[in-house]
């Protein structure tokens, strides 16, 4: 415990706090790196019934849950404010109202003890949660975000600089993951329940579209795969012919999956790097990441994904970020503010 004590004295250590949806979440995180504390109140349960995020219930609930969230990381870290050198709060992009109360509380807590106060923006936080599951990660790499909210390719270049290639016109992949589930009568968030269904289906038993497929296009677009998937399960409904679910579930998602694969791949040798970074909810898709590892290695890449619990939206992630933020002094004042539509590299 001494030892403990002594490398926190001496290590550089950031508190930070994610609320933009549906997870209350704050972390402890030594040197950008090492994981003190990471304590996640999942409000899964409470949406499940509406089958989706109500914005205003998760707000109240961020609300409730926020403090004793923060206190209970730095308990487990064995800290107090004492010992932290900077606040990284996620302002954006999120619910309005989810982001402001993470923001509220990270401004009070910098103005009350005078720690310097880091905005951060959560795809960014996203993409160092590797940074955390692979100690010897270093940029510059490709990085494939896909999130319920997004889907971007991002060249990142430095720790602090980032190149958006493309992203989604319409539906992120997670999004198309829940609303296919949601047909299908399966539990909200749908995109773990439709990757286990997949495991057990045909990818190739129906041909669903694959959009935008050109070369060196990488923007995505899920809308027209997922009203494809619908008109195949209404149709099949008003036929009265049997659905196989699971051949539904691996061919909708063989069809997410062979358009984030071939266009991560073609980023990558488009930018000249070596290695490619999964991020976001949907990089636990165990689908994705096995025909991004085959395919990687095919291609001479190295391919990154975050531990699973990592993976989906948590504070030490946002941790990371704020850490590479501080070390540039790249702080902000009382003004911070929630950024719902906040763009990838913009204050
Ligand atoms: O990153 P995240 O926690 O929240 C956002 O920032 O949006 O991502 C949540 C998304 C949900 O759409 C969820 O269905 C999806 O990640 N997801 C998955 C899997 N696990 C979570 N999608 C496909 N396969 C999975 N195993
Ligand atoms: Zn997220």
């Amino acid at each position: 415990m001494q030892d403990d004590e002594q490398k926190n004295s001496k290590a550089c250590l950031i508190l930070a706090l994610e609320t933009s949806c549906d997870e209350t979440s704050a972390s402890v995180v030594a040197d950008g790196r090492i994981i003190l504390s990471n304590v996640i109140s999942s409000q899964v349960p409470v949406h499940q019934k509406f089958g989706g995020v109500v914005p205003e219930i998760a707000s109240r609930k961020h609300i409730e849950n926020v403090i004793p969230v923060v206190d209970q990381a730095l308990h487990e870290a064995g800290v107090t404010l004492k010992d932290i050198a900077a606040i990284g709060v996620t302002h954006g992009p999120g619910l309005v109202g989810a982001l402001l109360v993470g923001v509220s509380v990270a401004k009070a807590l910098s103005f009350a003890t005078d720690i310097p106060l880091v905005g951060v923006n959560h795809l960014e936080g996203h993409i160092f949660a590797n940074f955390l599951s692979h100690i010897e990660l270093e940029p510059p790499f490709m990085a494939l975000v896909v999130s319920g909210g997004h889907t971007s390719l991002v060249h990142v270049k430095g720790y602090n600089e980032f190149e958006l290639l493309g992203q989604t016109r319409d539906d992120a992949a997670g999004e198309a993951f829940d609303k296919i589930a949601r047909v299908m009568k399966l539990p909200y968030p749908g995109g773990p329940y439709i990757d286990r269904l997949a495991e057990t289906g045909n990818p190739e038993a129906i041909a669903f579209p694959r959009a935008l497929a050109g070369r060196d296009n990488f923007e995505f677009s899920f809308s027209g795969l997922k009203s494809a998937v619908l008109n195949y399960i209404n149709s099949a409904v008003q036929r009265g012919d049997e659905i196989n679910n699971a051949d539904v579930a691996a061919s909708f998602q063989a069809a997410v999956v062979d358009v984030l694969v071939s266009k991560a791949l073609q980023a990558a040798q488009r930018c000249g790097v070596k290695q490619v970074v999964l991020a976001g909810g949907v990089a636990a898709n165990s689908g994705l990441k096995r025909k991004l590892q085959n395919e990687c290695t095919r291609a001479g890449l190295t391919l990154y994904y975050p531990d699973i619990i990592l993976c989906t939206d948590n504070a030490a992630m946002i941790a990371c970020r704020a850490y590479y933020q501080h070390l540039i002094g790249d702080h902000a004042d009382l003004h911070l503010n929630a950024i719902p539509s906040l763009k990838l590299g913009s204050k």
